[in-house]
């Protein structure tokens, strides 16, 4: 019997949240395709590893069915003790291997995959795209990740070079310091591939040996160009609809040379294009099945449909910036790292709006009454969706969603917080939230009060615990209530708390 390598050294555990249903179900809508409803959908996840990106989007769609496929044993067992401790019945994790588990026909509406494909052999992954067709119900999406040409070439060499020194016996803990040996060993006119190295070394810092392990020494780790992949998609029965993250792949956002000769390709050619424009590594294609897509007479188009955004819910990570100046004809708005200049005054109040229920989503047609007069005109209306569209794709900072992201702005007399992010709390890992953002909670405190929050303790009971717990006295019981509001309204903002 062979080893299993994530039995050996489990992957790192991430939730990716351009993978849950409701944002792939808010891109296929934009995309002129009908997804199925979210909040009861069917859903997949096939190499699922220790059910970092499935446990928190079974916690948050509790109407759903999910199911967990991976071939690691340990892996399985860990998602399973998560799922049991946290109490999150929806979900059930499946030890196997893809190529021989049990899966009828057609019985799931959302597929995910994520990150496997390029790190299985190659002459596995007709298999694979198989399964995943197989599987997919009639109007069914499926989100296949995976490392794409030509943004890998710069990096194998740096994965050569650490296979090579492991099979010279060298740790895998000491990757990044092999990688920046060799660096200082190359001559001058080596720079570039000197730089590509350390860039690879900042990449494991960040990551740790877990992704430096199963990326760059697994033997089996083959990028591919996207056209190939989208060749091997059809091959086994499915359609591309788009990207998962559309603004990765809009040909708007290309340079216009580019964007001129992309436009007059077929949409595979004018995506593998964009690739070598843009040096693309990493993909997150969305496919449906094209007898599916033959029926409803739907075609892959390079441009989504901005109307489409009416039907859907926005949440926004945007704020202002200053605080209004009357009269001023623009107004900054800022996440944080980007900052947005916007002129169109019903956007502004739109922003406004969304900025002040936070981290809720509104529906358009809700938002649209808040933003504008109440007899707006339909053109009134539609030029907001336009204006919120744009923004939405060259901007970042909105969230489009398909289904109601239970999650509250309020934390109410006994609040209650995700249960699998209170468990990342008590047991360590990182801490996802109901829109299935990762959010970094450094603070002790805050991540102390988030394990406790199942509903069953007001702020005093969780000041008098905090009380128990500083023998000597340090800090006053003023000071500890402060402490606990403080960290209920961090997470309550963080969108970790849920309705009750
Ligand atoms: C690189 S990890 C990705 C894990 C997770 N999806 C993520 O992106 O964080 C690849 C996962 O696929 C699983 N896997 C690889 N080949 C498999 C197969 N033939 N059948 C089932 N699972 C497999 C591994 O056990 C591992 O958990």
């Amino acid at each position: 019997m062979t080893r299993d390598l994530y039995d050996e050294r489990p992957y790192t555990e991430h939730a990716y949240a351009e993978t849950h249903p409701g944002r792939i179900a808010a891109v296929a809508r934009l995309s002129g395709w009908t997804p199925p409803p979210v909040a009861t959908a069917r859903i997949l996840e096939l190499g699922c590893g220790r059910g970092g990106n499935l446990l928190p989007i079974a916690a948050g769609l509790p109407g759903a069915t999910l199911v967990g496929v991976d071939g690691s044993s340990r892996q399985i067992d860990e998602a399973r003790q998560v799922a049991d401790d946290a109490g999150i019945s929806n979900v059930s994790f499946v030890r196997g291997r893809f190529e021989d588990v049990e899966l009828a026909e057609g019985s799931f509406d959302y597929v995910i995959c994520h990150g496997v494909l390029s790190w299985i052999r190659e002459t596995a992954r007709p298999v694979l795209l198989g399964r995943m067709a197989g599987a997919l119900s009639d109007n069914g999406l499926a989100c296949v990740s995976f490392n794409v040409l030509p943004g890998w070439y710069e990096r194998l060499a740096a994965r050569d070079w650490l296979r090579f020194s492991a099979s010279l016996g060298q740790r895998v803990e000491d990757a990044g310091a092999s990688l920046a040996w060799l660096g200082a060993q190359l001559a001058p006119e080596h720079a570039d591939a000197r730089g590509h190295l350390a860039a690879v070394a900042r990449r494991l810092d960040e990551t740790g040996p877990a992704y430096a392990f199963h990326e760059y020494l697994a033997p089996e780790h083959h990028p591919l160009l996207v056209g190939a992949f989208l060749d091997e998609a059809s091959a086994a029965g499915m359609s591309y609809l788009g990207d998962a993250v559309p603004a990765t792949t809009s040909l708007d956002l290309l340079p216009s040379e580019a964007r001129e000769r992309a436009r007059a390709l077929a949409p595979a050619a004018a995506q593998q294009l964009l690739d070598f424009v843009r040096c693309t590594a990493f993909r997150r294609a969305l496919l449906v099945r094209a007898d599916a897509a033959r029926t409803a007479a739907w075609q892959t188009s390079p441009d989504l449909q901005p109307a489409a955004i009416r039907r859907l819910r926005l949440a926004s990570r945007l704020r202002p910036r200053d605080s209004r100046v009357p009269g001023a004809r623009q107004e900054a708005f800022t996440d944080g790292d980007v900052v947005v200049q916007v002129s169109d005054p019903p956007t502004r109040r739109a922003l406004h709006e969304l900025a002040s229920v936070a981290p809720r989503a509104l529906g358009f047609d809700d938002l649209a009454r808040r933003a504008l007069l109440a007899d707006a005109t339909e053109t009134a209306q539609s030029s907001l969706a336009s204006e919120l569209f744009d923004l939405w794709i060259a901007a970042g900072g909105l969230d489009l969603y398909d289904h109601d992201p239970a999650v509250t702005s309020r934390a109410g007399e006994r609040p209650v917080a995700c249960p699998v992010a209170r468990w990342h709390a008590q047991h360590g890992g990182v801490v996802t939230n109901r829109l299935h953002q990762e959010v970094l909670i450094p603070d002790t405190i805050v991540r102390w009060v988030l394990a406790r929050l199942d509903g069953t303790r007001t702020r005093q009971d969780l000041a008098r615990e905090a009380r128990a717990l500083d023998g000597n006295g340090a800090v006053s019981d003023v000071e500890l209530e402060q402490l606990v509001e403080a960290s209920v309204d961090r997470l309550t903002a963080c969108g970790l708390l849920v309705q009750a």
